[in-house]
């Protein structure tokens, strides 16, 4: 599919794709790896639509060198994969698991052989069983155990790792994994769930002091964030779109950007203790922003213990998850960020953007997308809009490389610019691929690999 050339981003942009262990890598029991609360989540029945789980995924673990050759025909400029703390810890505590490590220092060599930046993300979501047995992020001591495991994976790569990003999306852990029970570790305490926010943001303070008594590597979180759009014009309609927009867009960025919680949102935050919101608030060298879509809102049904209804938006195109393809989220989103924290807004990279279609392969072999293209080339104009709206964006990472076990939907949502059949491994770049290649080249400037 042709599109008009995009608008020029500056040299030294950060050009990427992005993934995450218990999606991509398999081996689920190889070289001493423990089980994390995606292993007990996927293999209890009921929990992922098809009944699928992360044990073989696309077998990265064994095929990382072929998918950092598809990243260097890319010619991306950085990766961001997630370390599995049950590889390197596979307790979360305690006796390294150094073929764990190893993996890790493999991947992030061969990413540097070929100029690409590995961008190392902490936690993305598959904590080590035994933490969730003691409690899990309900419990304080997991901040620490946290704090303790970035600690030694940077011991070993901190000298190589360009930007490390401690948590993914804590928001999505609370919600799905705490507050409604569609994730692991499936608990569904609703807004009992706050304690899981503040761990969460408490073990990432203390592991960016970790991080930076190690080494001089940036530091960042990753955050998704979601433009509400009030669904209804009655009062109460406005005031639930406005309590889900502090509960999804502010409740982690404003205490990690001095502001502490916001108050509106009525949390019990007894176990906020003195001294907690510094150490949340330590300075970020840069603030990831994972983007997908809007969200809809308006007043709950009477009865509901939700203050609030999530709808779905019309007027959008929608990909295969059903989410709104709307690039003016992302511009909206990227302004709000700028005019809300102002001086306080660290430089941002989107460290994800992407979209699910149900991708197959034509008879020639072919994987054409061309929704994909038009999602991604109208999501890198709104970023670069928002750029010249004056917000400093320094990156864009696609959400993914490669499809992917999707959590709860299994291998039913296909998210990469590479193919990836599922039964036997094999990758085949989709036309998105190429497409990408092309506009990262030219924005290099620079011809394609
Ligand atoms: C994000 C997750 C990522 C992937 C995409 C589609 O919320 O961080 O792992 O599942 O959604």
């Amino acid at each position: 599919m042709q599109t008009a050339p995009l608008p020029d981003f500056p040299a030294g942009f950060r050009w990427g794709v992005s993934t995450s262990a218990y999606q991509i890598e398999g081996a689920a029991r190889a070289d001493g790896r423990g089980p994390s609360i995606w292993d007990t989540f996927a293999h209890s029945p009921g929990r992922v639509v098809d009944g699928s789980n992360g044990d073989v995924a696309c077998d990265h673990y064994h095929r990382y060198a072929e998918d950092i050759a598809l990243m260097a025909g890319l010619g991306v400029t950085a990766y961001r994969f997630s370390v599995a703390w049950p590889r390197v810890l596979p307790t979360g505590t305690g006796a390294v698991n150094p073929p764990g490590l190893d993996f890790y220092e493999r991947l992030v060599d061969g990413l540097l052989e070929q100029g690409i930046d590995p961008v190392a993300t902490l936690f993305h979501w598959d904590l080590p069983q035994p933490v969730q047995d003691a409690g899990g992020w309900l419990n304080r001591d997991t901040a620490h155990r946290f704090a303790e495991y970035a600690d030694l994976v940077a011991a070993r790569l901190g000298d190589r790792v360009k930007l490390w990003i401690t948590l993914n999306e804590p928001f999505i852990h609370m919600s799905l994994g705490h507050g409604t029970g569609e994730h692991a570790p499936g608990a569904a305490l609703l807004f009992d769930a706050f304690p899981v926010a503040h761990h969460q943001l408490l073990g990432h303070g203390l592991a960016v002091a970790a991080l930076r008594a190690r080494c001089g590597a940036p530091v960042a979180i990753a955050n998704n964030y979601s433009p509400v759009r009030p669904v209804g014009t009655d009062p109460a309609d406005l005031a639930a779109a406005a309590g889900y927009e502090a509960l999804h867009n502010r409740l982690f960025t404003d205490p990690l950007l001095g502001r502490g919680y916001p108050t509106e949102l009525g949390f019990d935050e007894s176990v906020v203790r003195d001294g907690d919101l510094d150490v949340i608030a330590a300075p970020l060298d840069v603030l990831g922003v994972n983007y997908y879509n809007p969200t809809g809102v308006r007043a709950p049904e009477e009865g509901s213990p939700l203050p609030f209804e999530l709808v779905p938006l019309d007027g959008y195109p929608r990909t295969a998850f059903d989410w709104p393809v709307a690039p003016d989220g992302l511009r909206e989103l990227l302004d709000w960020l700028h005019r809300r924290y102002g001086p306080d807004l660290p430089p941002i990279q989107i460290t994800e953007s992407g979209c699910a279609y149900d991708d197959t392969p034509d008879a020639e072999g072919r994987v054409p997308d061309p929704d994909r293209i038009a999602y991604l080339d109208g999501h890198l104009r709104a970023v670069h809009a928002a750029m010249a709206d004056g917000v400093d964006v320094t990156g864009y990472f696609v959400w993914s490389l490669l499809d992917n076990w999707e959590w709860a939907e299994g291998f039913t949502k296909r998210f990469g610019l590479v193919h990836v059949d599922f039964a036997t491994g094999a990758r085949t770049p989709k036309s998105s691929y190429s497409w990408l290649r092309e506009a990262i080249a030219a924005a290099r400037r620079e011809p394609p690999r």
